[in-house]
């Protein structure tokens, strides 16, 4: 478990992460999500010991990183997959976190093997591609076989299979009972990994929920027409007056380009009675779930920082 307590990380004019509570639970994989720059990475630092908090705290199994007798045997973790020695062979990266954490040399190949990198083991770390690379950090994290990891955009520049081996990886640790806690932007994948979610923008606690709760919310921040029907259905109906059926009725109806009409505010009880009785013979009535990254999205709007301009 890693508990955050008003965390707080100012730099000269930037608050990179402010007032930050939350537990990060075991047995769970944890999404920590936030737009470029809203301080997730700052916090993983803060959580390891390699950043000092300006206020606040964070423990993990309740102690700060630093009072942990062997670090490495109680959180692991992938921050930055390309810090590694260029020059020295993946085998050997390991062999000298093991040896100079006091971690037995037999389970560098162990951790080698889980990864699937002992084919190549023996090559300079530098010449890795990115993929590789993530899978050495990932390994690295686990060599202590920690109760909690912390992962930084892991999957970042891993191939197809590569992230499904990740995903399976991390749900893996999780059902073990550790503590797992994932950042990345990528959204579609988040909604397959996480089972919570820690949402953050300019370093501020958005959302601490489940992902089920969090894909159910209305944003708030955005009530427009398809933001009101983003978790309503998709409904098609033989006659084309049936959209205005509908509005009669007080849904709220977004035409498709397809000819699906998304609705909301009524339920499909109400959506079949109204079809009943105008005659019209529906050809589909399907819940829609609101994908991770509309929410997401919508959530986070206000606290995005990075925004390209539309061409
Ligand atoms: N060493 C530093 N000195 C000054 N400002 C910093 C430093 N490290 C981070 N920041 C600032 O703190 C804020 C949070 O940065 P952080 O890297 O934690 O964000 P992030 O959520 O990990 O973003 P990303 O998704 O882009 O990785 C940013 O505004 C960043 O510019
Ligand atoms: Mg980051």
């Amino acid at each position: 478990m890693i508990e955050l307590r008003g965390l707080t990380k100012r730099y000269r004019d930037t608050t990179a992460v402010d007032d930050l509570t939350c537990t990060f639970r075991p047995g769970v994989v944890t999404g920590f999500l936030g737009p470029n720059g809203a301080g997730k990475t700052t916090t993983m630092l803060m959580t390891l010991g390699l950043q000092r908090p300006t206020a606040g705290s964070a423990l993990l199994g309740g102690r700060r990183y630093r009072d942990l007798p062997v670090p490495m045997r109680e959180a692991g973790a992938l921050l930055d997959a390309r810090a590694v020695h260029h020059a020295r062979s993946g085998r050997n990266h390991l062999l000298a976190l093991a040896t100079s954490n006091g971690l037995p040399r037999r389970r560098v190949d162990e951790v080698l093997d889980l990864v699937g990198l002992t084919a190549v083991a023996g090559k300079a770390a530098g010449t890795y591609s990115l993929g590789m690379s993530q899978r050495l950090g990932i390994a690295g994290a686990l060599l202590g076989d920690p109760p909690i990891l912390l992962f930084d955009e892991p999957v970042n520049g891993l191939d197809p299979s590569g992230i499904a081996w990740a995903r399976t990886l991390m749900r893996g640790l999780a059902a073990e009972g550790r503590t797992v806690v994932v950042s990345s932007h990528l959204m579609s994948e988040m909604e397959q990994t996480a089972d919570h979610l820690v949402v953050i923008g300019k370093g501020r606690l958005i959302a601490d929920t489940s992902l089920a709760e969090f894909l159910a919310s209305q944003p708030a921040a955005s009530q427009t027409a398809a933001s009101q029907t983003a978790a309503g259905m998709v409904v098609r109906a033989a006659d084309a007056g049936f959209a205005e059926t509908l509005r009669g009725a007080g849904a709220t109806v977004v035409a498709q380009d397809d000819g699906g009409l998304l609705v909301g505010g009524i339920d499909a009880y109400g959506v079949g009675k109204l079809a009943l009785a105008s005659g019209t013979v529906l050809t589909e009535l399907s819940p829609r779930r609101s994908s991770l990254e509309e929410v997401f999205m919508a959530m986070t709007a206000e606290s995005v920082e990075f925004s390209g301009g539309a061409r």
